[in-house]
């Protein structure tokens, strides 16, 4: 299938499980919504921009959002990113309740290293996330991220198609909302202060 059916059939697929969790949250106090709630998120083991070791348990405590891509990214990833700061900076005092994270699909390329020079650039205290293909593998099914490698002329020359989903993680750690792709800002500043009742 050509990658940008790909990629819509991947934001189908999300857009299913998202559905069905949310209409399982209705049901609040059923077994159905333990299902709804498992549907995006959960268990990983990643390195930090620092070469930290780090899981999920280090974000309990504060909102997440995060953000799928790779650093070689020429246009998607820098562009949404921005748009995540952007719009952080622009909630203020709620905006510091919510840690942004930028989640590596491209583990061959973005060392730690890459990853912390790239976080740098937009600021607002961006975490960036990579480590081994397993590593990456494991997040991206658990948050339903969908990537696929498209080989370039030469070997370290390729593009990664991946979804552009930005999530909405709780202190909890439990998925809370998701946001397509927006160049909006404050739009999405406005969305995450609604969420978090700010
Ligand atoms: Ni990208």
């Amino acid at each position: 299938m050509p990658s940008r059916l790909k990629v819509l059939f991947a934001a189908a697929v999300l857009a299913l499980a998202v559905i069905v969790g949310s209409v399982a949250l209705l049901w609040k106090g059923s077994p159905t919504a333990m299902v709804g709630e498992a549907l995006v998120g959960g268990p990983f083991a990643m390195t930090d921009q620092n070469g930290n070791r780090v899981t999920e348990k280090d974000f309990l405590g504060r909102y997440m959002l995060v953000f799928f891509g790779f650093t070689y990214c020429p246009d998607v990833c820098p562009t949404e990113l921005q748009v995540m700061t952007a719009a952080l900076a622009d909630m203020g005092e709620d905006g510091k309740s919510i840690q942004p994270v930028f989640v590596s699909v491209d583990p061959e390329r973005d060392t730690a290293a890459n990853v912390k020079s790239y976080v740098e650039n937009f600021g607002g205290g961006l975490i960036g996330l990579t480590g081994s293909p397993e590593d990456v593998a494991t997040m991206a099914k658990a948050y339903r991220v969908y990537y696929q490698k498209n080989d370039g002329p030469s070997g370290n020359d390729y593009t990664i198609d991946h979804s552009s989903i930005i999530y909405l993680m709780g202190p909890d750690g439990k998925f809370r909302k998701h946001f397509t792709y927006t160049t909006d800002a404050k739009a999405l500043a406005e969305e995450l202060r609604q969420a978090i009742g700010g």
